[in-house]
């Protein structure tokens, strides 16, 4: 069959800075424009689908407002400590100022954080499809979790709808089948996928949860 839709496989090339001053400048409205195309109730189903850890110490990456971080409390109660990490100051403001957090860190994914302990559990919500090198972005987020760790994760996929969100944020997107095969290839183990039941994200989303050996 004729290949119907187009090519999601990389982001849209951006200047140094630009991804920066994009989220930096799209904080004000972040959280309300989510929550109106119902990403906050699709990150409650994948928190209530992932399994919980006793008393972890949980990072947000590329937290945004941290809604992802504020959907891991609802299900699973105040974390030992609570990381939110992201490349936007004013997001991480934001994130801050809305979720009680240990640790805020202006930083990109990939940063050394060589005084932040490994973590139990590892977020990242529409980040990695942001980034040139998905595979290193993987690594390392691996890289960052205790042995055993989780990483729940949210990866936009390819939709005639994702091409309309990728016209306004340059992200690319990525398969279940990529996903799992991404995540494999970074050493995760017992990967599952948990699509997003209804409304937006289940069109130009999925969830994931995997485990670090
Ligand atoms: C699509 S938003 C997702 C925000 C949040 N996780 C959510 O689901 O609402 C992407 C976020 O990742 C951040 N980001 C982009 N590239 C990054 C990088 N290389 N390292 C860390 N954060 C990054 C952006 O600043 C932005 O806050």
């Amino acid at each position: 069959m004729a290949r119907l839709l187009p090519r999601f496989d990389k982001p849209r090339p951006a200047a140094d800075g630009v991804m920066q001053r994009i989220y930096d400048a799209a904080a004000t409205g972040w959280q309300d424009g989510i929550a109106k195309l119902g990403f906050l109730d699709a990150y409650a189903q994948l928190m209530q689908a992932a399994p919980g850890k006793p008393t972890p110490r949980v990072m947000d990456v590329g937290t945004g407002t941290g809604a992802f971080a504020a959907a891991w409390i609802a299900a699973n109660g105040r974390p030992r400590a609570l990381t939110l990490l992201d490349l936007s100051p004013v997001m991480l403001d934001t994130a801050a100022a809305r979720v009680p957090t240990d640790r805020a860190i202006a930083a990109s994914i990939g940063a050394p954080l060589e005084d932040v302990p490994l973590q139990d559990v590892i977020l990242c919500a529409h980040v990695i499809e942001h980034l040139d090198d998905p595979a290193t972005a993987l690594a390392w987020l691996y890289a960052r979790l205790a042995p055993g760790g989780l990483l729940v994760l949210a990866l936009s996929k390819p939709h005639w709808c994702t091409a309309l969100v990728r016209w306004r944020w340059g992200n690319a997107a990525f398969s279940p089948t990529q996903a799992r095969e991404m995540l494999d290839q970074a050493g995760f183990a017992q990967i599952a996928t948990h699509p997003f039941q209804s409304g937006p994200p289940s069109r130009v989303s999925c969830g994931y949860t995997a485990l670090r050996h």
